[in-house]
């Protein structure tokens, strides 16, 4: 039932990374045709870009969510690979007790920022 559970939500998680990583790999190469709809930016990995969209607080909601999206993908999937090999239970549990401290502690770290940036309301070029 629990691994059910967690199997949906690796689904689910990896629907919104569609949608989301799309969205933010759009932003990051695909400068060129969006500003020739007038749309992103000259550059937008420089820092005034960057700290103009951290600012936003649609982008800090799709940070947040995408950053818990592809921890959760990434580190189940990682759990769901190294259970296929067979190890004892208690080997087992001490993967996934890691795998749910790095996730816990990167989603943290990772949140913290996100919201630091976004109270900095830009940066000055
Ligand atoms: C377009 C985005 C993505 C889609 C549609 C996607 C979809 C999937 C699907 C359908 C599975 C198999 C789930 C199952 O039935 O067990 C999977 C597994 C996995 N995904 Fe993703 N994923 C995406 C992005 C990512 C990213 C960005 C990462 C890394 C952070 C990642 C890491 C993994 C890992 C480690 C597995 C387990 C592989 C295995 O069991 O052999 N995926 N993904
Ligand atoms: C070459 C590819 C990539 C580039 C150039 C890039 C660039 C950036 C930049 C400049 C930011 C700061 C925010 C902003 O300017 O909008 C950012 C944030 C972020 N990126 Fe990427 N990125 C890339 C790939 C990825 C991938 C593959 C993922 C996930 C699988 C990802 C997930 C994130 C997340 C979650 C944040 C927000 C982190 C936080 O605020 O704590 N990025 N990225």
């Amino acid at each position: 039932m629990r691994e059910s559970r967690l199997w949906f939500w690796h689904i689910l998680s990896a629907i919104v990374i569609v949608f989301l990583l799309g969205a933010h790999m759009g932003t990051m190469h695909m400068n060129t045709i969006l500003n020739s709809l007038g749309l992103g930016s000259a550059d937008p990995v420089d820092s005034v870009e960057v700290f103009r969209r951290s600012a936003s607080p649609v982008f800090l909601v799709a940070y947040i969510v995408l950053l818990g999206s592809a921890l959760f993908h990434g580190l189940y999937g990682l759990r769901s690979m190294l259970f296929e090999l067979s190890l004892s239970k208690s080997v087992e549990k001490t993967i996934g007790g890691l795998c749910a401290f790095a996730g816990f502690a990167l989603f943290g770290y990772g949140t913290y920022v996100a919201i630091v940036v976004y109270r900095m309301h830009g940066v000055q070029p």
